[in-house]
């Protein structure tokens, strides 16, 4: 049988604008103060990345994604791929550049808490493909964070929002001129760091209030306390995290953002995406590793379920 034209092959519902990190992650007891040596437990690698995160979070969820994300021509870069390939990530906008795969030097101490540093390489590349233009205006939903370049970001946003696609924006990490891409945003999900520092405010809930008059709808993850969901300008809902044994947060805020717009995508409401979202979040703490965290659809449908409050 002959393999399809690209016009048949079908267009994923969920594309994803983000980077691809390999992850090189220390697990240590505690953190070093500046100017200390101390040993760490153990050393491992793998796949991860917001935008790579995300992107197999909603796909793992169920969802139909896309990666538009930069690679380089090394080791990591092959890596990478050979990792993207097994999870049902359209991967036909992941591009192979010169410059080095992006990296991420990651520690992880004993409760579970972790401090990352981004080296950002081939996640730089700037240009948005007249094929990544038409991914993007064929999606329902448009994901995207700020480890690529804010105006490829920005540039991304308006061709979803001309196309009338739903955008979303996670603002990790903030980086300058990050507050003028809110109002670009059907749904915008913030930490609790990222919330205050974008609201110029030290409450979580007055800061997605905040945030709320200008994007969408604001989701705010409070870790192990649940998130929170505002829209304009007033807080709409509260969720009750479920507690587990903390193994390793890495990627817990991209698991929720993956999961969320997979629910959404799927046609569900926001507080069965959101349920969901702190259900696969729980799951994804509770393991090692960032995408290789994140669990299958079945495993946080069978996961306890968190409490929800409507305001
Ligand atoms: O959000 C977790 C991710 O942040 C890691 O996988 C790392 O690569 C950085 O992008």
């Amino acid at each position: 049988m002959s393999s399809p034209s690209t016009a048949e092959v079908s267009s994923p519902a969920v594309v994803v604008l983000g980077s691809a990190n390999m992850d090189l992650v220390i697990r240590q007891t505690r953190a070093a103060r500046p100017g200390e040596t101390v040993f760490g437990k153990s050393f491992g690698s793998g796949a991860g990345g917001k935008g790579l995160n995300q992107a197999v979070a909603a796909a793992r969820a169920g969802a139909s994604v896309g990666l538009l994300a930069a690679v380089g021509d090394d080791d990591f870069g092959v890596r990478l791929r050979t990792f993207l390939a097994e999870q049902d990530v359209d991967t036909r906008g992941v591009s192979v550049v010169t410059e080095a795969t992006g990296v991420a030097s990651i520690t992880v101490t004993d409760d579970g808490e972790n401090s990352i540093v981004v080296v950002a390489g081939a996640n730089a590349a700037s240009e948005l493909s007249e094929e990544d233009r038409a991914a993007i205006a064929r999606a329902t939903y448009l994901v995207v964070q700020l480890e690529r370049p804010i105006r490829l970001v920005e540039e991304a946003l308006k061709v979803a929002r001309a196309h009338g696609v739903a955008t979303v924006l996670t603002p990790a990490p903030v980086v300058e001129g990050v507050r003028d891409l809110i109002e670009l945003c059907d749904i915008l999900i913030a930490n609790e760091i990222e919330a205050v520092s974008l609201a110029a405010t030290d409450d979580p809930h007055v800061a997605a209030q905040i945030l709320s008059r200008e994007a969408g709808r604001v989701v705010v993850t409070l870790g192990a306390r649940g998130a929170l969901l505002a829209q304009d300008g007033v807080i709409a809902r509260e969720i009750r995290a479920v507690a587990v044994d903390v193994v390793d947060t890495t990627g817990a805020g991209d698991t929720f953002a993956g999961v969320l717009v997979a629910m959404l995508a799927e046609g569900r409401d926001f507080g069965d995406a959101m349920d969901a979202a702190t259900r696969a979040g729980a799951l994804a703490v509770t393991r090692e590793g960032a995408a290789a965290s994140m669990p299958l659809r079945a495993e946080f449908d069978g996961a306890p379920a968190p409490i929800q409050t409507d305001r």
